[in-house]
């Protein structure tokens, strides 16, 4: 994020236009978008709420990286709001024939999207579309590179708020690949406005993450340490599509041992302590599969907190849209 990325985000009149980072959104804010979230969340066997404050309008999904939760949670937010929602697929569409992003957005721009989410492997790509698209136009950041994926950062915060609300008081532990990690940085950028308690991020000396870009973080490597009386820990995925290569990084069996979310380490935290991971998982790897599937696990509640969270973002962006 470039400094001036936190305030392109809000219109004239300080209201949310573009979502790009948790980074700039007051505690307020955050805890209305969790508030709003709360009204969505689906039980299981009950139809999901469903409205038409979107209705006449169209999201556009842009994904050019992979993706099954957010790509999926968007489209259902949307429905449920009901939006029209275009997937574009990117793998059919004329940016493999050399299109420009600008061009394939000013494209989907006069087709009438007014909401554009967009997944990108480089860092910088939702700010540079959010400054050249017209007026009628939001981009929602829908995971950017190493840098910043805001909803889920949300639906970590409302899932972890779910446990346990008193962020003051709360020590979060989170295992894994830090260093290559948006879903570290936003979540890591939103417990720290909300005060959270401690931070701790932990993960092998060569995933550590530079120290600058997560101030107030704690940077351990044991992780029995990292997780003492911990009373969220989150484990992360090793993200091999941003390594050149994995030199110095331990083998799978002293990874699982060392890094691994497994029962054994998860002795060390607090007894109710709850496991989080944002998928997809390698099991085995970074996280022993009978603790992803067992009672302390809110992994499938994350999932479902991720479609309330996109749709209470759609729903702040719509209304904004309303407002003009
Ligand atoms: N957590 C997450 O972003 O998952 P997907 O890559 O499946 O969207």
């Amino acid at each position: 994020m470039e400094p001036d990325d936190t305030t392109l985000q809000f219109d004239s009149n300080g209201r949310l236009r573009h979502l790009l980072s948790l980074k700039g959104l007051s505690s307020t804010l955050l805890s209305k978008l969790m508030d709003d979230a709360e009204n969505y969340v689906s039980i299981p066997g009950v139809l999901p709420t469903r409205s038409n404050s979107l209705a006449g309008r169209t999201i556009g999904n842009l994904f050019f990286e992979p993706s099954t939760r957010t790509r999926a949670s968007f489209d259902l937010a949307g429905r449920r709001l009901g939006a029209d929602v275009l997937n574009l697929d990117v793998n059919t569409s004329s940016r493999k024939k050399g299109e420009s992003i600008l061009d394939t957005i000013y494209t989907l721009q006069a087709m009438q999207v007014d909401i554009m989410v967009v997944r990108d492997a480089s860092g910088g790509v939702p700010a540079y579309i959010a400054r050249n698209v017209q007026d009628h136009v939001s981009i929602l950041n829908a995971g950017e590179s190493d840098v910043s994926h805001p909803t889920q950062g949300l639906l970590d915060l409302l899932t972890i708020r779910q446990h346990n609300a008193d962020f003051k008081n709360l020590a979060v532990a989170i295992v894994g690949d830090i260093q290559h990690s948006r879903v570290a940085m936003s979540v890591s950028e939103g417990l720290q406005t909300l005060g959270v308690g401690e931070l701790r991020l932990i993960s092998p000396p060569a995933l550590a993450p530079d120290a600058n870009r997560f101030p107030g973080a704690q940077i351990i490597d044991n992780i029995a340490a990292g997780l003492k009386d911990a009373d969220v820990v989150m484990a992360l995925r090793i993200q091999r599509e941003r390594m050149g290569n994995l030199e110095g990084i331990p083998g799978i069996d002293e990874y699982f041992t060392n890094y691994g979310v497994s029962h054994e380490n998860m002795k060390h935290a607090k007894p109710d302590a709850i496991v989080m991971h944002p998928g997809p998982m390698n099991r085995g790897i970074e996280i022993e599969g009978t603790l992803a599937d067992g009672p302390r696990s809110v992994i499938t509640k994350q999932v479902t907190n991720g479609v309330a969270v996109r749709m209470a973002v759609l729903n702040r962006i719509g209304k904004m849209m309303s407002g003009r």
